[in-house]
């Protein structure tokens, strides 16, 4: 384990970056401001080394991250349609930082503040953040805990944990952007995506999910055969089209509460192929429509829209508002937990 200091927010407060290593030979490095993944480094077939997630170059493009590049998600990934829910009667509102609606849970996210380092070992690493009642809308004061461990299976496996004195929500997720040829190597558009999903949430024009679920079958959103993204990005579908491209919920053929495999991506020139589990229902595959062009990446790579990609592990996008969607609350005094595992391997 290497920690080293990085610099300092605006507030003045010490952000620190450390490194960790898995006995498979991953390595990641994270740091206390958001829990934040900034490197992830992975072998190719012939044992290059590359770090695979996008990050920037300077600390301070982290305190205005819209694009959430490596962020740890809390307490709610994604959209909850019209900034608005109601839980037990009572109706909470939330920042509309996305047009209307509120995205990775409000203009003042957990990812942009400082956590604490409560553990850290040669292979993992453990965050809190001790939520206060209604902070960024949400009720409930409410410890988060977030542990990323490097087995030596070369998965980089995290383990989230909330516990709140009320019922609230607690929809976490990691919204790293992979790109398996390397970080600096341009569009990922043509490494190939597989998704344990036969149907995916429909969208309205914010991407919020109606309530209705559509199934892959005929549509560019069908990656239930691994298929690389480039062809079909661009499609005229409709529902990629209000998308701008891939950016959307993938209901999961898979049991929720069981660690079940997800997704896969792979990328047949290095080799390096990576798979996701999950014990959630849904993950969002989002391919950085949006990433802004230019962006000055590590090593003052430029980065542009669409050289990495998000598989996001989570509830369906506005679940609270959508009663037949499996519920991302957590009780009062019941700690409730989830796990999601990227595992690298080259075939
Ligand atoms: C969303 C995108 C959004 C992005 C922000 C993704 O989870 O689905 O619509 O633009 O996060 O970087």
């Amino acid at each position: 384990m290497e920690k080293k200091l990085w610099g300092t927010t605006r507030e003045n407060e010490e952000v620190y970056t450390y490194e960790i290593a898995g006995a498979g030979g991953i390595r990641a490095t994270f740091m206390n401001y958001g829990a934040n993944l900034l490197s992830l480094t992975v072998p190719d077939r012939d044992g290059n080394e590359k770090d695979i997630v996008l990050g920037y170059e300077k600390l301070e493009s982290y305190f205005d991250n819209d694009l959430y590049f490596g962020c740890c998600v809390a307490p709610n990934g994604n959209r909850i349609g019209d900034a608005r829910f109601t839980l037990n009667g009572k109706t909470y509102e939330l920042d509309k930082n996305d047009g209307e609606n509120n995205l990775h849970s409000g203009s003042d996210p957990l990812c942009m503040r400082i956590w604490d380092v409560a553990d850290v070992k040669d292979n993992a690493i453990t965050f809190t953040y001790d939520k206060k009642d209604m902070d960024m809308g949400f009720p409930g004061n409410m410890k988060i805990t977030v542990t990323f461990t490097l087995t030596p299976d070369n998965e980089l496996r995290i383990d989230y944990s909330g516990l709140s004195d009320q019922d609230t929500i607690f929809n976490p997720t990691n919204h790293s952007y992979f790109n398996l040829a390397g970080h600096d190597s341009g569009s990922v558009l043509d490494q190939l995506v597989w998704i344990n999903a036969s149907r995916f949430t429909e969208t309205d024009a914010g991407s919020v999910p109606t309530g209705n679920l559509i199934d892959v079958k005929g549509t560019p959103l069908d990656f239930t055969k691994e298929k690389p993204m480039a062809p079909e990005v661009d499609d005229t579908y409709e529902q990629l089209a209000l998308a701008k491209g891939y950016d959307h919920n993938f209901a999961l053929d898979i049991t929720e509460g069981e660690l079940s495999l997800a997704a896969s991506l792979y990328d047949p020139k290095s080799g390096r192929k990576m798979e996701v589990y999950t014990d959630l229902p849904g993950m969002q595959l989002y391919c950085g429509n949006y990433i802004h062009p230019n962006v000055v990446g590590k090593g003052g790579f430029l980065y542009q829209p669409r050289y990495g990609v998000c598989f996001e592990t989570q509830y369906y996008p506005n679940a609270i508002n959508i009663p037949s969607f499996s519920q991302p609350v957590a009780k009062a005094g019941v700690e409730k937990k989830t796990t999601t595992v990227y595992r690298f391997f080259t075939a």
